[in-house]
């Protein structure tokens, strides 16, 4: 049974990962520092598949125990989940950003190099391209400079990787993200957002759970079909499935070079009123929301061409937006009733 070490295994994409690969048949190994999950998550995912992951509280900053991690611990590769994600929060404090993203995956490929794991999945962002001039978005569009810290701790991950897989002929495969969203069918694992949620979904759950008041949207004059902006909802359970995809594509030496880029999202853009439209049929409920100005930094649409992962790591969204915002709900309402 091959071995894979899931940083950031606790979080929103890293446990639904951690599932789906015990499920594919892969022994799991997490590290997280819990400072963006909670512990009980490691309870949660035992109750889905029955399997306990091994469990290390490590933080990557440091750099000794990352070390002594990969002495005692051998496996045959890596998905790199471990970051900060708050767009807003990198901007008022870059430099906590820059040295957790940036140290931690440096720490992480030294202590890799040293104890000759040569495969890594790297969680990046579609944020890497910017507002592109031409959708959909596929991998060769021009990258343009991330508004934000954490946007560039992403752009600046990839460089470190390309040097990193160039140099020590290592395999790497950046996944960039479109926005996730959903949770997984039972209810037991989702998005966990400690204080005002970032993300679209997240605050909508929130609302119509009446622990948010009203629901912002950020401007209704962008030059699309309703006003507000566009972007590629992808449930999260698709994008588990990618990643067991992909670390499978480097266990079996399936890469064509050995530093990979692949798009995830649906395709298909959706506004932000089509998003809150298709939550409220999809759970028969009704949003308060309200219309604000556009906020400074945000651009007007990126939906992704995804025709080269389909192609080359043989995946394809399963999981409709309705189905996904059904499936938040529920964990919303679940976590209502646990509190
Ligand atoms: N959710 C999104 O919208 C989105 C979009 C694009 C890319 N990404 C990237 O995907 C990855 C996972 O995102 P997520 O939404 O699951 O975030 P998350 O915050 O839920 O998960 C990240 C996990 O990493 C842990 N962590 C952070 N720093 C650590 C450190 N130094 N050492 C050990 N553990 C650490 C946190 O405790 C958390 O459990 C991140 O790299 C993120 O930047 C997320």
């Amino acid at each position: 049974m091959k071995k894979i070490l899931v940083t950031g295994g606790l979080g929103y994409i890293g446990s639904h990962t951690v599932v789906a690969l015990q499920q594919a048949g892969y022994e799991v190994l997490i590290i997280d520092d819990c400072s963006n999950a909670d512990k009980d998550f490691l309870d949660r995912i035992t109750s889905i598949t029955s399997i306990r992951p091994q469990y290390f509280s490590i933080d990557l900053k440091d750099q000794l125990k990352t070390n002594q991690f990969f002495e005692n611990n051998p496996v045959d590769g890596v998905i790199h989940f471990a970051a900060y994600k708050a767009v807003g929060e990198s901007v008022e404090k870059p430099l906590m950003y820059y040295r957790n993203n940036l140290m931690g995956l440096i720490n992480l490929l030294e202590a890799m190099n040293e104890n000759k794991v040569d495969h890594v999945i790297f969680s990046s962002s579609c944020t890497v391209y910017g507002q592109a001039d031409q959708m959909p978005i596929d991998e060769q569009t021009p990258l343009k400079k991330p508004e934000s810290p954490y946007g560039k701790t992403k752009q600046m991950g990839e460089e470190i990787l390309e040097d990193y897989a160039s140099t020590y002929q290592k395999n790497v495969i950046c996944l960039r993200y479109f926005n996730p969203v959903g949770a997984h069918p039972s209810s037991k694992i989702g998005e966990l957002p400690k204080g005002i949620p970032n993300n679209l979904v997240p605050y909508v759950t929130q609302t119509a759970a009446g622990i948010r008041e009203c629901l912002s949207v950020w401007g209704d004059d962008y030059p699309t079909r309703d006003g507000t902006a566009i972007r590629d909802y992808i449930d999260v359970n698709d994008l588990a499935d990618a990643h067991v995809k992909a670390i499978t594509r480097l266990m079996e030496q399936k890469n064509k070079t050995n530093l990979e880029f692949f798009n995830l999202g649906t395709g298909t853009g959706s506004t932000v009123l089509e998003v809150v439209n298709a939550f409220e049929k999809a759970n028969n409920l009704s949003v308060n929301y309200k219309i604000q100005p556009r906020r400074a930094g945000d651009i007007v649409e990126a939906f992704a061409d995804n025709s080269f992962a389909k192609k080359e790591l043989n995946w394809q969204p399963t999981i409709s937006l309705e189905e996904s915002l059904r499936n938040s709900w529920n964990w919303e309402q679940n976590l209502g009733q646990e509190k």
